[in-house]
């Protein structure tokens, strides 16, 4: 009689700590067309964001999976699964409050269409590790902008009631997998060179993409002439408590020579939110499709 064999599951990304959620947001019909601080400005710098995640997060999940064959380690791989899973997720709710905002006369179309056309430049000019190092570079904005979400207060305060736990969702995942895309460059081969160049050529194409967007939503929305406006939401956006006041500084520690995401500790702060969020009396736990899965 042969031995009895146990079967051997392959890991998941629920298994390390990158569980796709499968939630299904049903954004009220009473969202207001100005969403953030009741600012014209601010909501539309906010709605370019929400417009750029379905082809950005589409991007890096390409760039990623690109090398999924070079991973051999079963956690990493693992992980680069729940990667995929939760960003796919975050497209689609994001696809979902673009279609809302189009319904209040913001036409997340445009912002959405740059940032693909942007992001079609970089598939075509650079080489396969590159867009890596990019995805890297981007991931490491995601979580600086996901640790402000999370720990800090303006956002939360600002942003309308209605729209505050699908933001707060989305940042909690993107702590919970910001070093995927660095390990699986690493894998790759860490080259620092490229590290120095992909802030640059990220803001030559994206970053050129979603001011350009932005501004042309406040003109075609008439807010550029509203001074007021505009200065409320200058402060609320780029303001030293702003909502990218205190990113800006923190982008270029991933030119440092032994960076690695996982230097800022953000793992008390995870909990935090999967508590909050998921936990026995979590407040998304009826919004999960699924939740024996
Ligand atoms: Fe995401
Ligand atoms: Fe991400």
């Amino acid at each position: 009689m042969s031995d009895p064999v146990t079967p051997v599951r392959r890991l998941r990304g629920k298994d390390v700590g990158i569980p796709p959620r499968q939630l299904d947001f049903r954004l009220s019909e009473e969202l207001p067309r100005w969403f953030y601080g009741n600012n014209a400005t601010a909501s539309l710098f906010v709605a370019v964001l929400s417009a750029s995640f379905p082809p950005g997060e589409q991007f890096f999940v390409r760039s990623v999976n690109h090398f999924k064959d070079r991973v051999t380690d079963p956690r990493l791989r693992a992980q680069v699964a729940g990667f995929t899973g939760q960003e796919i997720i975050h497209s689609r709710e994001h696809d979902r409050l673009n279609e809302a905002l189009r319904a209040r006369d913001i036409d997340a179309e445009v912002p959405e269409r740059a940032v693909a056309a942007a992001i079609w430049l970089i598939d075509r000019l650079f080489p396969a590790r590159f867009r890596l190092a990019c995805t890297g570079q981007a991931e490491h904005l995601t979580a600086l902008l996901a640790e402000e979400i999370l720990a800090g207060e303006a956002f939360r305060s600002l942003i309308d009631d209605r729209l505050v736990e699908m933001w707060l969702w989305h940042a909690l995942e993107e702590l919970e997998h910001k070093a995927v895309s660095y390990d699986v460059y690493d894998v790759v081969g860490n080259r620092r060179v490229e590290r120095l160049l992909a802030e640059p050529a990220l803001l030559a194409t994206v970053g050129l993409a979603t001011l350009g967007s932005w501004a042309w939503l406040l003109a075609s929305t008439g807010t550029w002439r509203r001074p007021d406006d505009l200065r409320t939401g200058m402060r609320l956006l780029f303001g030293s408590d702003g909502l990218l006041g205190g990113i800006w500084p923190r982008l270029k520690e991933f030119r440092q020579p032994n960076f690695h995401p996982a230097q800022r500790d953000t793992v008390g702060l995870e909990q935090l939110w999967r508590d909050r969020l998921f936990g026995p009396d979590g407040t998304l736990n009826d919004q999960l499709r699924h939740r024996s899965a």
